[in-house]
């Protein structure tokens, strides 16, 4: 096997581009994903300010990664979920990482600043882990961007992730989940820019750039997501990519060409209906946001 751009020995095939890398060009072949994701979407200018959502893991540890490689420079946030063990863990390499390219990190912690995690949440409020999870994340990401002044915060979804939730959503015909599914999801009353620059790589060549850059990642999946829809849909989209490489990509890339552009009204909508929370200033489009209203019941002091 030999590099498609240079013909050295390849470390690294890419099916879905019929393509093999040698270390090197693999890492530009990453590069060059995340610069087009930037350029095509543009996800954001020279003057504004990044603040990336890293969670320890290898997609979110990789954008940090990614974007000083093109000479971004950008913010660490750390959510500290509470989650035992893998919380810990998950912590430790984020900080590492931060400390070894002295880069800026913020750390949020559920337990300590907001008096619940996610499990107690989820008990108290019967909804699943990650429903729980996933509000309290939005909400500090959206908090902690407008408190400190950035203009967009990025995460590390990449395209295994995207195209999950694409059929999830498509299998119900979540039209508006749908039209707020955007690389690029525009500032609104109250919202930071939200940017997801990995939309174009996905988990294994994720996985592969942290090997190659010697990126300390956390390797174990979240306990409490075990069993959770997504990854089943992850493992459906994986049984048809085996049989033909390429369709998660078709899958993704052609809705964001051809479907999503006829979605915007959707997405204007429903951001015309929110005003500020009445607890936390909060975009909602009730009087308490879902974050406040969870954060009561499910706080133990
Ligand atoms: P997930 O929802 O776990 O698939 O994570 C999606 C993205 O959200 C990650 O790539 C990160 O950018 C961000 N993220 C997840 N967990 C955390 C966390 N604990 N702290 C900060 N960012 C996170
Ligand atoms: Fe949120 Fe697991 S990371 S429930
Ligand atoms: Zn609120």
């Amino acid at each position: 096997m030999k590099c498609r751009r240079c013909k050295a020995p390849a470390v690294i095939d890419v099916r879905r581009h019929n393509a093999a890398f040698c270390s090197d060009c693999f890492l530009h072949h990453c590069r060059e994903q995340v610069r087009r994701a930037i350029h095509e979407f543009s996800m954001f200018g020279p003057e504004d300010r990044i603040l990336v959502a890293v969670s320890g893991g290898k997609d979110s540890l990789a954008l940090w990664h990614l974007l000083g490689a093109l000479g971004y420079s950008a913010d660490g946030l750390y959510i500290g979920l509470g989650i035992g063990g893998y919380s810990e863990e998950s912590e430790v390499r984020t900080r590492a990482f931060a400390t070894e390219h002295g880069l800026a990190l913020q750390v949020i912690s559920l337990p300590e600043d907001h008096g619940y995690d996610v499990e107690t949440a989820a008990q108290r409020t019967r909804r699943s882990p990650c429903g729980a999870c996933g509000l309290s994340k939005r909400h500090l990401f959206n908090r902690a961007a407008l408190d400190g002044g950035y203009d967009v915060v990025a995460t590390g979804h990449n395209l295994d992730d995207e195209a999950a939730v694409l059929l999830g959503n498509t299998l119900r015909w979540e039209t508006d989940y749908l039209a707020r599914q955007h690389p690029a999801l525009p500032a609104g009353r109250g919202f930071a820019r939200k940017i997801k620059p990995l939309y174009r790589l996905g988990e294994r060549e994720m996985a592969a750039y942290c090997v190659l850059e010697k990126i300390d990642y956390q390797v174990d999946e979240c306990p409490m997501a075990a069993g959770n829809r997504h990854l089943g849909y992850k493992e459906t989209l994986n049984e048809l990519e085996r049989r033909s490489p390429g369709s998660k990509a078709a899958f993704l890339f052609g809705f964001l060409d051809r479907m999503l552009p006829l979605l915007d009204p959707a997405a204007h909508a429903e951001a015309a209906d929110v005003h500020p929370c009445t607890e936390c200033g909060e975009p909602t489009t009730g009087d308490v946001c879902a974050f406040c209203r969870l954060r009561e019941r499910a706080a133990t002091a």
